[in-house]
């Protein structure tokens, strides 16, 4: 809605690079900057090759003076890069007697939204960030977001300081869920419930209560790059305590989404060779049909690996981004009595979630997804072959509800009094 707005008015769309870096005023890199795949740094550290690409190209085309904005989420000290590149420009212009005038101020204005929210982050942010060095350019750059942000939310800091404080707040964030969730597993050993605690701690104005339900363990483009990439600069720097704290938040999150593999193994009697499990929700959170880095990927392959039928349901996520997820194709007009002579796992797409549950041992929630809070689930357990199990690692059903279905059901952080976990 919003592009159909201004399409054609103050937004338009070229692939003229030349023409529109020479009339440009002030130029924003939002290119990819995914995690190195090989050479120095690889694992960690993050791409640049798209950046520089992007910095050659403002050098190379722009034609006076032009404001360049780091928007895409980058390393410390990566305008020095920029302003290197655009800077060797000018040394080549003297040095060919041109007599073009250019000359480049740099910003750091790194993005705070979120995914299946971002307009609203967009038209209300918390807070906009401008890091730099220039004052002038800065209040440029300002006067563009004055249009709808109030003053008191624009933060400017050095450029550097921005830079670190995108990486901050993901590894932050990031951090407060592999903490519940840690707590979460804590509960389930104690007797606890782990939404008790979220809301005893989280009425603490001082920790907040957002960013605190336990889950299947973060996804997403950006939580693990991001410390990863924050770790690969602390070990660079030389602070190995710094880089193994930070390390450890992604440790925990791939233990996590093991543990819950590992947990249903163990309920549904130690082997899943030939059990039809339903999972519900594929994308790495509701309300998007992005699945990188979901958890669901990690949990899925280990419980193929056990040998499971799985019935993948996801309302917005396309079965061939699964297949490409899970390394395997899925089994086509699979019908009820399937039997899996391969002795391994497979998976198929279920169009239908009433459909898949006919004849199925457990169900798993992996996103919580509106239409997954209001299943009937005594009509479910009808379906369902006996003994039968719901797992909620999102923590979306009403306990209530499961009340005289014979299901057996596990919540996420929820510990359970007996007197295994009596230890005193
Ligand atoms: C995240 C940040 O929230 C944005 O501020 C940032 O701009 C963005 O990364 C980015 O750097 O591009 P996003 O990846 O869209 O945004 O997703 P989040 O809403 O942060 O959720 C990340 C993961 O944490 C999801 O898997 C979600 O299910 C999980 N989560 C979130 C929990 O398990 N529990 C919670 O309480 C909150």
């Amino acid at each position: 809605e919003i592009v159909k707005r201004c399409r054609g008015k103050n937004l338009h769309f070229s692939n003229f690079i030349k023409e529109n870096i020479e009339k440009a005023d002030m130029i924003f890199i939002s290119v990819n900057t995914p995690t190195k795949e090989k050479g120095l740094g690889a694992g960690k550290a993050s791409n640049l090759k798209w950046v520089e690409a992007c910095a050659r190209q403002v050098a190379k085309y722009s034609s006076r003076h032009t404001i360049v904005v780091e928007k895409s989420t980058l390393p410390v000290r990566t305008a020095e890069v920029i302003k290197s590149i655009l800077d060797s420009s000018q040394e080549e212009i003297l040095n060919n007697n041109e007599n073009k005038k250019k000359s480049f101020d740099v910003l750091s204005n790194p993005e705070f939204l979120s995914e299946g929210t971002a307009i609203k982050d967009l038209l209300y942010p918390d807070r906009v960030l401008i890091g730099g060095d220039n004052q002038r350019a800065i209040n440029l750059l300002s006067n563009i977001y004055l249009k709808w942000v109030p003053k008191d939310k624009i933060i400017e800091t050095n450029i550097w300081s921005s830079e670190l404080a995108k990486l901050t707040a993901n590894a932050f964030l990031a951090q407060r869920i592999s903490s519940i969730n840690s707590i979460g597993a804590l509960c389930e050993a104690t007797g606890a419930d782990v939404r008790e605690v979220s809301r005893a701690i989280g009425s603490d104005s001082r920790i907040g209560s957002k960013f605190l339900d336990a889950g299947p363990g973060f996804g997403g483009s950006c939580f693990k790059k991001d410390i990863l990439n924050l770790v690969y600069l602390c070990e660079y720097f030389g602070l190995k305590e710094v880089a193994d704290y930070w390390h450890e938040v992604v440790k925990l999150n791939t233990w996590h989404q093991k543990r819950i593999s590992k947990l249903i193994v163990k309920k549904l009697f130690g082997t899943l060779t030939n059990k039809k499990i339903v999972i519900l929700g594929f994308a790495f959170k509701n309300n998007t049909n992005d699945t990188r880095e979901s958890a669901a990927i990690q949990i899925c392959k280990d419980l193929i690996d056990e040998g499971a039928i799985l019935f993948i349901h996801d309302p917005k996520v396309d079965p061939k981004q699964i297949s490409l997820d899970l390394g395997i194709s899925p089994i086509k007009n699979i019908n009820q009595e399937y039997k899996n002579d391969f002795n391994k796992g497979i998976w198929h797409f279920a169009e239908n979630i009433s459909e898949a549950f006919i004849g199925s041992d457990a169900v798993l929630i992996l996103t919580e997804w509106d239409q997954y809070k209001d299943i009937n689930w005594f009509e479910v357990s009808k379906l369902m072959r006996k003994p039968s199990w719901v797992f909620d690692a999102r923590s979306i059903i009403n306990p209530t509800s499961m009340k005289n279905t014979n299901i057996n059901f596990w919540r996420i952080g929820e510990g359970l009094l007996n007197e295994d976990n009596i230890f005193f």
